[in-house]
This record gives structure tokens, sequence and C-alpha cells, in this order.
């Protein structure tokens, strides 16, 4: 089930799915903790399409499998792609000003992450956190 889908083509949005992202998680009764771990993925992710794309959609959803409930995030763009995905998604990697934290990161927060990208067309990166 859709609960938000955030249109992100200025840095407010940012600030609006990192909003979203909480309340979501915080509706889901996930701990502080994991609150936190998503709302910091979610940043970070919202921010590389804000950056890298300069627009881009963030979807987020309830989720089950059969034994458990979760939140799922996606974060959509049609930007530039990344060409050596395993190569941004090592620990200091920067095509630009920042630390080269943000993908790193965001998959050691979250329990599931995949990414997908075509040089040219875009990346696609679905997160997902169960209860
Ligand atoms: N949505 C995207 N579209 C195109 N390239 C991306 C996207 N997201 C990440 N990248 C590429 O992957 C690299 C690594 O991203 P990551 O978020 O880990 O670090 P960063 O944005 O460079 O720095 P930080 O997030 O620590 O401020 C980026 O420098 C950029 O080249
Ligand atoms: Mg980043």
């Amino acid at each position: 089930m859709i609960l938000f889908e955030i249109h992100i083509k200025d840095e407010k949005d940012i600030v609006i799915a990192r909003q979203r992202a909480r309340e979501a998680a915080k509706n889901m009764k996930f701990s502080i903790t994991d609150q936190t771990r998503i709302i910091t993925a979610v940043s970070e992710l919202s921010r590389n399409i804000y950056e890298y794309a300069s627009t881009g959609t963030v979807t987020i959803e309830i989720v089950s499998n059969s034994t458990k409930r979760g939140l799922m995030i996606s974060f959509h763009d049609e930007g530039p792609g990344i060409p050596d995905v395993e190569k941004a998604l090592s620990e200091g990697y920067t095509t630009g000003k920042g630390m080269g934290l943000g993908l790193p990161g965001s998959k050691r927060l979250m329990d599931d992450f995949s990414i997908t990208s075509q040089p040219g067309k875009g990346t696609k990166i679905i997160i997902k956190k169960w209860l």
C-alpha cells in the first residue's frame, strides 16, 4: 500500500521526504533507532537524486511477506545513472564534494537494498526495513 509519493525537485523536498518517512515509520511502530536509520537513508538517497539527477521520485509504502510487515522506499530518477555501481557502493567513492558515504551508509542501515542503474537512463534504488 502506497503511503506517500514525493517529487524531488527542490532542496526543500528532501526535508518533506524525511518528514514523510518519519511519519510512516512512527505509525508502523518502528523503534526510535530504526526510525532514525530509515530517516537517515531517506535523507541520503533523496539528496543524491537532487544532487546528481536534479529531479526524481520517492515512494514510501507498506509491504508484507508471509511472516512480517515492513516499510519499502523507492528512489527513482532519470538522471545520468551510475556507470560502476559496485564502486559507487564502496565507502569514500564520490564524484562530487561529498564524503562518499551516502550509498554505503544507507545500505548498511537498511535490511534490504537493491540498486539498478543505467548510464544515460537513470537510477532506481529500493530499500526495505522489516518490523
Ligand atoms: N541518483 C544518482 N544518480 C547518479 N549518480 C549517483 C546517484 N546517487 C549516487 N550517485 C553517484 O554515486 C556516488 C556515491 O554516492 P554517495 O551518496 O555514496 O556519496 P556522495 O553523494 O558523493 O557523498 P555523500 O553522500 O557522502 O555526501 C556519487 O558521488 C555519484 O557519483
Ligand atoms: Mg550522497
